[in-house]
């Protein structure tokens, strides 16, 4: 799969890209990941991405020519554009799954007050990671990355996100580790035990449980995305 952002602040992708599971990821070419200043492809002598929106009012819009140049020049026939938004659809589990699959993503970032509304033509998605505003897209197209990156296979263990909470409208069952018991705090016996019908049994009760207490829309709604 490739991916490629569309930033003003190719920065703030540094540390991403460079640890864990995505640097991994990159390195053993699951994914290729580019980070791509919206400035390169600004038309303008100085450079200029943004300016002052017709009307008044607002701060800086961003310009719809380096943006629309970006595009043209990284799609092709199978390329998915998502435009990182807060008046998107609001990301879920569910999203991620689908967009695993895709072969190329171009994922633009927004950011200071707003961009041109006439770049929304160029999406295919609009995405918010939810009901909140960010100074701009860029956490928000690291987030999406992220989740869908760790569902490409070979990424991490495909048993590792089998259960991932979402999956099946349930949160995930408790874990533990070392030691047995900590400050007075233990671990279940039926963990202990070996048998592993019984352990089978007990997460999915416990993930049941955990659901009902915590998120019982989940159960209620049905809604595979969570
Ligand atoms: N840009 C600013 N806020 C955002 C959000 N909540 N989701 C996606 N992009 C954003």
């Amino acid at each position: 799969m490739k991916i490629d952002i569309l930033t003003i602040f190719p920065e703030m992708f540094q540390g991403f890209l460079t640890t864990s599971i995505i640097k991994r990821a990159v390195e053993k070419n699951f994914v290729d990941i580019k980070i791509h200043d919206i400035r390169k492809y600004s038309k303008d002598p100085h450079k200029k991405v943004d300016d002052y929106g017709y009307g008044g009012g607002r701060g800086m819009v961003l310009m719809p020519q380096p943006i629309f140049d970006a595009v043209d020049d990284l799609k092709d026939k199978n390329t998915k554009v998502i435009l990182m938004t807060p008046q998107g659809k609001t990301y879920k589990q569910n999203i991620a799954y689908d967009l695993s699959k895709e072969k190329h993503l171009i994922l633009i970032c927004g950011h200071y007050e707003g961009f041109d509304e006439r770049i929304r033509i160029l999406a295919d998605i609009e995405i918010s990671i939810g009901d909140y505003v960010l100074t701009g897209g860029e956490l928000a197209s690291m987030v999406i990355t992220d989740s869908i990156v760790r569902l490409i296979d070979g990424v991490i263990e495909k048993e590792s996100h089998l259960n991932d909470s979402f999956n099946n409208n349930l949160l995930d069952y408790p874990v533990y580790t070392k030691p047995v018991d900590f400050r007075g705090m233990k671990v279940p016996d039926v963990l202990l035990s070996g048998h592993h019908a019984n352990i089978k049994k007990y997460r999915e009760q416990e993930a049941i449980k955990k659901t009902q207490t915590r998120r019982p829309d989940l159960l209620e709604t049905g809604d595979k995305n969570g």
